[in-house]
């Protein structure tokens, strides 16, 4: 079992198979620094599974696909089999512009639940903003989820300026489908040119959702990242990810491998411990892992508190979202 310091159990790993994405949104990707891993450094198909294998006997009971965006490594349809068998729930986080291509892949590795990242639901600001013009094949993908019988929540980053005019559409959406929206405070991340200024906290966004709809607070489990809400009569649900205003690391499950094979400890741990170079020289893994959990920070990686106004990205050792994934 993974318990930490302070009596958490890490049962959820992220896995994430590339640093590479066909989109390039400039609040994930630092566009002007992004070098891309060479493939040597990325963990092979083999060596994902392996790890994975270690992580599942240690106790980890769900296992999240990231990248970069995960649909875009070519062994995506092995790797998300492998890891299937393991009898570990499987899932995964994309920007949904290639699953009509994976539909069969996620059905026959009984995956249920999809993320899809979706920040704008008008095409000219969703070309801006990803510099692809692929907002209709991203809705017709996340209707196309529902209909095959996915469990679909839709990632929307509260970027400031754009969101304020997104938040009522996107609930509305909700109305006659089943889908998850959850509005995510803007994070800061190496290259990512954050600023407190730009944080639209989950408050404001309620406030504002408040004054066109009727709403009710639905009850949030455990290790939930969203706190969630329903517009009553609605078929599905909106809900907020607080990270800035409001941490919920007391209840933090998570533990993450990044694509070149790191364990982090943490969406903001700067310390990270080389599983991959040890797992190629022969050298056990499960002591690093251990080790790793037994450095986690309280909350934030010990990087920042709650008090996110006070923030000093500057001072932030992390790498940038795209080579973490989310
Ligand atoms: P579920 O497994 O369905 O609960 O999804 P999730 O919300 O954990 O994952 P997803 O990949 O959809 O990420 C949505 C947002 O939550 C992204 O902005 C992530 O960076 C953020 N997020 C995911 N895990 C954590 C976490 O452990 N801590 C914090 N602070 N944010 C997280
Ligand atoms: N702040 C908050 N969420 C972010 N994501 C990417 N960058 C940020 C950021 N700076 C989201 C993506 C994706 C998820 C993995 O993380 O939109 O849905
Ligand atoms: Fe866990 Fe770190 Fe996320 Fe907090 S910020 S919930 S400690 S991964």
């Amino acid at each position: 079992m993974l318990q930490d310091q302070f009596g958490r159990t890490h049962d959820y790993l992220r896995i994430s198979l590339t640093d590479n994405c066909n989109f390039r949104c400039s609040y994930c990707m630092p566009v002007e620094e992004m070098v891309w891993m060479p493939s040597s450094r990325l963990m092979s198909t083999e060596e994902v599974l392996t790890l994975a294998r270690v992580f599942v006997d240690l106790g980890v009971k769900k296992i999240r696909l990231t990248g970069g965006e995960p649909l875009v490594r070519k062994e995506f349809p092995e790797i998300l089999d492998g890891i299937a068998k393991m009898g570990v729930e499987t899932t995964l986080t994309t920007n949904g512009v290639l699953i009509h291509k994976h539909i069969q892949n996620l059905k026959s590795a009984g995956v249920r639940s999809v993320n899809v990242s979706l920040d704008t639901l008008d095409r000219e600001k969703f070309q801006k903003l990803t510099r692809r013009d692929q907002f209709g094949q991203v809705w017709d993908n996340i209707l196309l989820l529902l209909d095959e019988g996915f469990r679909v929540k839709v990632n929307a980053v509260a970027l400031h300026g754009l969101i304020e005019d997104e938040l009522c559409g996107f609930v509305r959406t909700t109305e006659k489908l089943p889908l998850h929206v959850r509005f995510i405070e803007f994070m800061p991340f190496a290259g990512n040119h954050w600023t407190s200024k730009q944080v639209v906290t989950a408050k404001q966004m309620l406030d504002r959702v408040k004054r066109e709809f009727p709403v009710e607070k639905l009850e949030d489990m455990k290790h939930d990242t969203a706190k969630k809400y329903q517009v009553p009569g609605f078929a599905g649900t909106f809900a907020f990810i607080t990270t800035m205003s409001e941490h919920f690391c007391g209840n933090c499950n998570r533990l993450r491998l990044t694509a070149d094979g790191k364990i982090k400890n943490c969406l903001f741990g700067k310390e990270e411990l080389d599983l991959l170079s040890a797992l190629r020289a022969g050298q056990e893994v499960v002591p690093l892992i251990h080790e790793s959990v037994a450095r986690k920070h309280a909350a934030l990686g010990g990087q920042f508190t709650s008090d996110y106004k006070k923030a000093d990205p500057d001072k932030m050792e992390n790498r940038s979202m795209i080579t973490i994934g989310g």
